[in-house]
């Protein structure tokens, strides 16, 4: 392949050059394309041809269904780590020995309490908060408590950072959950692995201990290694292109759980559940539901169906699939929702709409009947989402500053009025 392509304007050739990728993907690099040619840019709406960074994290191809964190196959990760070790693996490089991984849990537990005044601010929120908007505010809030910036050039600053930030999320979780339904806040346990701890600080009840079910354990910690990166999905980029301002790791991380939380990303999970109750209450005709998201004139989609980049299959939610059999087998659950859902799924499979479109069932249509198995309210699906991909999320925005990436700020094409006079009030 050559290692220029030539753009043509009004007659004018201008080369670029090509890069490429570990895994052979193609980019044309066109840094200087504004500057040689007078100011001329590049539209691409949703970003779906711009690669906005490099980044030797996580490869994806959506063709072929490929999925890696740092080199190693998800299918590979989800059946031999835990959650632990994937997340020292995607912010570090490589997977951790075990000295790395002892130090590792161990500074993050040394770490595992949150300002008692945070628990002033979780109160000001009216039940009916959604537990997302709670999380994103209580993030940013972090930063008031723990102000030291983070001297990115200092690997035990940058370090101490994250493990902070490992140690208080679940907390922070755990307790958005518990104040959304009345129930006094708790701190975890020492002797508690990572994912052992989160169960705890989510469900014990004040008067019994909690018992750890490790069907639910090994559920959780499957679901969080599936979610913890996805390469430049709409979450990341915007804690990338938060962080690229050198805006701080917590509040960068906060307005990736906004972005996280809109229905289109992230906040798919709790939308399918939604979907499924709405198609059981209206009498479970699935037909019907499949009609209006082939019906052009009607805005509603199949929740959990599509991907930006997956086009052949999510290869999370084959894993995911095949654990939330497993989950409701062992639990012995029997949900007509669940029904539901496989409808569902069999007729979009088998629907010219979907599979001329390249619609498959992606990670969310199957997570929240999982964390619907294990009890966890409706409203707290992304929440758990936001827990999985934070690793992902810290190890980008570490990347990025650690590159010294410019700050983003992309550029736009007008299409408003030209200059016009002023109007006075009465001439308008
Ligand atoms: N139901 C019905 N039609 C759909 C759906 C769907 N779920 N998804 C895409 N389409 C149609 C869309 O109408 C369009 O049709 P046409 O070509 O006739 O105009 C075509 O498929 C391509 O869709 P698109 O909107 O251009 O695709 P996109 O890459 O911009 O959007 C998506 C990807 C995930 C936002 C979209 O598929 C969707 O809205 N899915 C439902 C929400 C969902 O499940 N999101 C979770 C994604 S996985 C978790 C995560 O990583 O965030």
């Amino acid at each position: 392949m050559s290692d220029k392509a030539t753009l043509e304007i009004n007659g004018e050739k201008y080369e670029f050059p090509i890069k490429i990728g570990t895994e052979n993907e193609v980019a044309i690099d066109i840094k200087s394309l504004r500057g040689s040619t007078n100011g001329v840019i590049t539209i691409d709406p949703g970003y779906k041809n711009t690669g906005s960074c490099e980044s030797a994290i996580t490869f994806l191809d959506g063709e072929k269904g490929i999925l890696r964190y740092r080199g190693y196959s998800i299918e590979e990760l989800a059946e031999k780590a835990d959650f632990l070790e994937v997340v020292y693996l995607l912010i570090f490089g490589e997977l951790p020995t075990q000295d790395q991984l002892d130090k590792f849990e161990s500074d993050i537990k040394e770490r595992s309490m949150v300002d008692d005044d945070v628990k002033k601010i979780l109160d000001a929120f009216p039940k009916s908060a959604h537990p997302m908007g709670v999380l994103s505010s209580l993030t940013s809030a972090l930063t008031a408590f723990y102000p030291s910036s983070v001297d990115v050039n200092s690997e035990d600053d940058m370090y101490n950072a994250i493990v902070r930030i490992l140690a208080k999320f679940p907390i922070l979780v755990a307790w958005t959950m518990r104040k959304k339904h009345g129930l006094p806040l708790e701190y975890g346990d020492d002797n508690l692995g990572y994912v052992e701890n989160v169960l705890k600080m989510m469900f014990k009840k004040p008067s019994s201990d909690y018992e750890q079910n490790p069907i639910l354990v090994n559920a959780l910690d499957k679901l969080l290694i599936l979610h913890a990166d996805h390469e430049q999905n709409c979450s990341t980029s915007t804690v990338r292109i938060a962080g690229s301002s050198h805006a701080g790791l917590f509040v960068s991380l906060a307005s990736g759980i906004s972005a996280l939380w809109g229905p289109l990303h992230g906040g798919a999970n709790q939308a399918v559940l939604e979907m499924l109750e709405a198609i059981k209450q209206d009498g479970g005709d699935t037909k019907k539901y499949m009609a209006k998201a082939k019906d052009k004139n009607d805005p509603f989609r199949l929740m959990g169906f599509g991907h930006r980049v997956y086009k052949n299959f999510d290869p999370r939610a084959k894993i995911i699939k095949k654990a939330a059999d497993e989950v409701l087998n062992d639990l012995g659950v029997e949900d007509p929702i669940l029904d539901i859902a496989k409808g569902l799924e069999k007729e979009a499979l088998e629907d010219p709409y979907f599979v001329d479109r390249k619609l498959y069932p992606n990670v969310d249509f199957y997570s929240g009947i999982i964390y619907r198995a294990m009890g966890i309210p409706v409203e707290m699906f992304t929440v758990m989402f936001a827990l999985g991909r934070l690793p992902g999320w810290i190890a980008q925005w570490r990347e990025m500053r650690m590159r010294n990436e410019p700050i983003g700020r992309p550029r736009q094409l007008y299409i408003g009025a030209t200059h016009r006079p002023f109007k006075s009030i009465e001439k308008r």
